[in-house]
């Protein structure tokens, strides 16, 4: 690990979205797609130094809600990647002690992309490193009407009384109810939005934008938005 980390603080979640892939391709006068596919192998490396400087939860924004309205040529492309990725990424997951989980909701994919992921994290749960959170067919507004929909029917079946209703119970019906909140929220290429990412889990959590694009991204920007977030005051809405 470099040197500059020394002393630091490493973030316990680091949340990413990972964007500009598309115009690293334009740059070169390539597809889009072979943006996402360098794209796909800048997240592996991510992962792998990610899990060797200690953090314990990446959750990157691979796909989300809106991503569907995206050419039928460029969301095929993605679907491809994402199933070849997969098969990638046990192999990563198993050789650097990695736990995947997917957030999102998955039901709208094909029922062999839809194996792939239980196979997924099925295969790495026992893992005890690094928990690898990929964000996929996710929107924070999805996410929040899918949990409202359940705790609604909890109520209606008399298993939840409606005044019972802490931001405690509300958390557990999301699709991060087993994961901490983000301390960190790093955004490529920068746009200064959310884009519907982590809506909820983002309350607290420190911004960095940089204007590095996805597919240039390594471990000397993870370790620049790291001192970054070692200079912030945070405060939770207390003074210090
Ligand atoms: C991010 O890169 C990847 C996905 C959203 C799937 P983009 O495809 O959004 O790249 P830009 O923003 O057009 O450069
Ligand atoms: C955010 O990037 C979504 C992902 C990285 C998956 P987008 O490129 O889709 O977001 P907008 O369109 O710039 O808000
Ligand atoms: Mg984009």
């Amino acid at each position: 690990m470099n040197q500059n980390l020394d002393g630091m603080v490493i973030p316990r979640h680091v949340a990413l979205i990972l964007d500009g892939n598309g115009r690293w391709a334009k740059k070169r006068g390539l597809p889009r797609t072979m943006g996402h596919k360098e794209g796909c192998v800048t997240v592996e490396k991510t992962v792998e130094v990610a899990a060797r400087m200690g953090i314990e939860y990446l959750t990157v924004y691979g796909f989300s809600t809106e991503n569907w309205k995206r050419s039928s040529d460029e969301v095929g492309a993605l679907m491809q990647l994402f199933r070849f990725y997969m098969v990638r990424l046990l192999k990563i997951a198993s050789a650097n002690n990695v736990r995947v989980k997917m957030i999102g909701d998955r039901t709208r994919f094909d029922q062999d992309i839809i194996d792939g992921i239980n196979r997924l994290e099925r295969e790495t749960k026992d893992n005890t490193g690094l928990t690898f959170v990929i964000a996929v067919n996710y929107g924070g507004r999805d996410e929040l009407t899918r949990a409202v929909r359940k705790l609604a029917a909890d109520c209606c079946a008399g298993k939840l009384e409606p005044s019972a209703i802490t931001e405690q119970v509300v958390n557990s019906y999301l699709d991060t109810a087993d994961i901490p909140d983000p301390d960190l929220l790093i955004r490529t290429s920068g746009e200064l939005r959310l884009s519907n990412y982590l809506l909820w889990q983002l309350a607290y959590t420190e911004l960095y934008v940089t204007d590095c694009l996805w597919p240039d991204f390594n471990q000397e920007e993870l370790e620049k938005a790291i001192l970054s977030y070692n200079r912030r005051d945070r405060r939770f809405g207390g003074v210090k």
